[in-house]
């Protein structure tokens, strides 16, 4: 839905545009909602400059897209609907490395994620994202085929938990106490996107176990290939942040990589998810 004092740039051929002429501390009439929904599902990542948001107004824009996931592994700082992303200096270990879609060691993953830029570093920190429904797309019809069916088994054994012992290596800290049980999820490899009705590639190779039904061994290659073909070039856009910037982006369709470039800077960015549907 075209909105008047929307101004829309796409920021690549295959992914992302930046959406200015719109301050989200109040950005609440329908008209305004219902066109950034709209550039959302049109263009899977959509980014804003010069806005100026603390905890109450970002999730106040936020809750008129969904309700908020309760992230299974943060700890949180203060409001458990917002997740402090922080990357100190020396950080061997920040969040969000290697590409991913957000959460997928869970029955029901994040559909959405909004990130807000609260202290960005004078270089280095930019996110990376990926259009998956080109992923799918660019497969050849014979692995199409062959995906259509299959499914993987998500864990997140290897990111959170006391004997991954992240926190040591990273500002941000994951829970590593005694009550934590790690979570699953069984998602299919090509999902459809409830909104639009197009398929994706759904591969998230960080927190993958296996094809669900194979050994590891036998699916390891092809895993592979599809992690690779996910995030190609083409597929891609870099978003370079700056403080005040939110960029806000649909798990459904989309990849995205942070990258531990920041050098001697502290990075500060506050992050919500809103839930999902069961991918299908
Ligand atoms: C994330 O994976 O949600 C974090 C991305 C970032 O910090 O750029």
């Amino acid at each position: 839905m075209a909105h008047p004092n929307l101004q829309v740039e796409r920021v690549a051929g295959a992914i992302g545009a930046e959406i200015r002429g719109i301050d989200l501390a109040r950005a609440q009439a329908d008209a305004a909602i219902a066109a950034i929904r709209g550039l959302l599902l049109e263009h899977g990542v959509i980014f804003f400059r010069d806005q100026t948001l603390n905890d109450t107004t970002l999730k106040a824009f936020a809750s008129r897209f969904g309700t908020f996931f309760r992230h299974p592994y943060f700890v949180p700082e203060g409001d458990p609907d917002v997740i402090v992303i922080r990357r100190a200096p020396g950080d061997k270990k920040i969040v969000g490395e290697g590409w991913h879609s957000d959460t997928p060691a869970t029955p029901a993953p994040p559909m959405a994620s909004l990130l807000y830029g609260e202290e960005i570093p004078l270089y280095g920190g930019d996110t990376l994202f990926a259009n998956q429904y080109l992923a799918y797309e660019t497969l050849s019809p014979g692995m199409q085929r062959m995906l259509e069916n299959m499914r993987i088994v998500y864990s997140d054994t290897r990111v959170a938990g006391a004997t991954v012992g992240r926190n040591a290596q990273s500002a941000t800290k994951l829970r590593e106490d005694a009550g934590f049980a790690h979570s699953q999820g069984v998602h299919p490899v090509v999902r459809t996107h409830p909104e639009t009705g197009r398929k994706a590639l759904y591969v998230v190779r960080p927190l993958m176990l296996h094809f669900d039904g194979m050994t590891k061994a036998e699916s390891d290659g092809l895993a592979d290939y599809l992690y690779e073909h996910s995030h190609r070039p083409e597929l891609t856009c870099r978003f370079r942040w700056e403080n005040g910037s939110l960029a806000f982006w649909d798990n459904r369709c989309v990849q995205h990589a942070a990258l531990n470039d920041t050098g001697p800077f502290h990075r500060i960015m506050r992050r919500v998810q809103l839930n999902g549907d069961v991918p299908a």
